[in-house]
């Protein structure tokens, strides 16, 4: 289609998220559940943005504060239908927020796996008659309203599959719930609707199947993917949504250069970034905003949450990781844990059953066993030994622990912050440290050893060994 054509008519998207969504059982709005770690509704308003609308009109009712407040956006317009009297009525709400001789994309909203592309081909059908729908052939289009072509293959007329005749129910043609449709013509087929049917509302489909009637041109336009026109309408459709969505994200990274062992297996948030050369093994979770560079490794079992890894990092199985930031080179787990703010240098290895949190690693730095460090700032080429724990909390406030370069913490050491470990600085296995240790010296901080000889014969355990 000439640009000119779309360029006339200003593209506006009005979506109908106002409904109970009963068959969720759930106390929260229906288009608030997160799929594949968004809402939604979500998803339908970034397609909607991807096709060029600059226009928002949300439809909200069931549950409207919340929705509100969750969903954001200086392009939404909100628009309240009180009483949800069915998919008509919704869209008759939002007329004032329409401008005329808009195209208006009306949207279900549940059904989040539509794609920009479609919504283009529905404007630019539309733009060639009056109106476009989609429409997706199923062998059984179970609960979805069933659609009827004439002979010029455009509409004649959309039967809902609680009115159908047990004939039409056979068809294969279903409405996937998503329109291009001219304002302010169907509001004028909107006013017209009545509610003898069997759900007793003013269906949407019903004013497409009239101006059908008067002759109006409304295309039927295929999903290439007839995935595409799933609705959630129960947890068993949002689980099947879900993973779709998640497979979708799963190819674009392994068509990118990602490997995914088993993709079944594997949730990649849409909007995480991954590498390429990159492996990632199975039981892995990539969430929020997280970003992993080329070259990586991430083991069986990891959860990784609004994380920074740079190129060439080994995450050894089952380790979590949320809000962390991890330098080229790294190694972590098995079993480490990293919390919000922290930082790995290049190079750093955190080993096995050691959690980390709001403290920096220097570049090279090891904590390879069994380590709390919390609240530290430790410098480069240290080594921290295995059961070190900084105790940075006194029952009040938090403080921190300073470690510099190159300094030796010995294996069970216990650093009572505030308190600093000078560069080059040793501590001793098994010390509390309470006062700084300055550069270059060694900390001890226990008792010497006492040996008491032929403790086990004095103790009556054994009889002296025969010499
Ligand atoms: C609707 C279509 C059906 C189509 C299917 C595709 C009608 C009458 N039927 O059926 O032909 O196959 O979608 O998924 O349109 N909503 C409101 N206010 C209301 C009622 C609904 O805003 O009063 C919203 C819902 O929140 C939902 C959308 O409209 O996002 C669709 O409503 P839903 O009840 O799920 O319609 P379906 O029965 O799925
Ligand atoms: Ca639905």
């Amino acid at each position: 289609m000439p640009d000119s054509v779309t360029a006339a008519r200003q593209r506006v998207a009005v979506v109908l998220a106002a409904g109970k969504g009963t068959r969720m059982r759930s106390r929260r709005p229906k288009v608030l559940h997160s799929v594949a770690g968004r809402p939604i509704l979500e998803w339908i308003l970034a397609a909607a943005r991807a096709s060029g609308c600059r226009r928002l009109v949300v439809v909200v009712g069931h549950g409207a504060d919340e929705v509100r407040s969750k969903i954001r956006g200086d392009d939404i317009v909100w628009v309240s239908q009180a009483q949800q009297l069915g998919t008509g009525h919704a869209l008759a709400q939002a007329e004032a927020a329409v401008p005329p001789g808009s195209t208006l994309l009306v949207l279900n909203g549940d059904v989040p796996l539509l794609t920009a592309p479609t919504l283009d081909r529905l404007m630019s059908a539309a733009a060639a008659g009056w109106g476009a729908m989609a429409v997706t052939e199923l062998e059984d289009p179970g609960g979805l309203g069933r659609v009827l072509a004439g002979a010029d293959g455009g509409l004649r007329k959309i039967v809902e599959a609680v009115d159908a005749t047990p004939a039409q129910l056979r068809e294969k043609l279903a409405n996937a719930g998503l329109y291009a449709l001219p304002a302010p013509q169907i509001f004028d087929y909107l006013r017209r609707l009545r509610t003898d049917n069997a759900k007793g509302e003013y269906y949407l489909t019903d004013a497409l199947s009239a101006a059908a009637a008067d002759g109006e041109a409304i295309a039927l336009v295929r999903l290439s993917e007839p995935s595409e026109g799933l609705g959630i309408n129960d947890r068993r459709e949002l689980a099947q949504v879900h993973r779709l969505l998640l497979r979708r994200h799963l190819d674009a990274l392994m068509v990118a250069g990602v490997t995914i062992l088993d993709p079944e297996r594997t949730v990649i948030e849409p909007g995480v970034e991954v590498g390429p050369d990159t492996v990632i093994h199975p039981d892995v979770t990539l969430a929020g905003s997280t970003r992993v560079g080329s070259d990586s490794i991430v083991g069986q079992g990891c959860r990784i949450r609004d994380s920074t890894l740079e190129d060439g990092v080994v995450v050894e199985p089952y380790s979590l990781l949320d809000g962390a930031a991890v330098a080229g080179g790294c190694s972590v787990g098995p079993f480490a844990r990293l919390r919000p703010a922290t930082v790995l240098g290049p190079g750093a290895r955190i080993g096995n059953f050691v959690e980390v949190k709001k403290t920096r690693v220097g570049a090279g730095s090891k904590a390879n066993h069994l380590t709390y460090l919390g609240d530290a700032t430790i410098g480069d080429g240290a080594n921290i030994g295995a059961g070190t724990i900084t105790c940075n909390y006194d029952g009040e406030h938090k403080h921190r622990t300073e470690i510099g370069d190159g300094a030796f913490v010995g294996s069970d050491s216990i650093l009572v912050a505030p308190v600093t470990v000078g560069r080059r600085a040793t501590t001793a296995a098994g010390s509390v440290i309470t006062n700084d240790v300055p550069d270059d010296a060694l900390g001890v901080a226990r008792q010497r050893q006492r040996t008491i000889p032929d403790w086990t014969v004095r103790c009556g355990k054994k009889k002296p060994a025969s010499r």
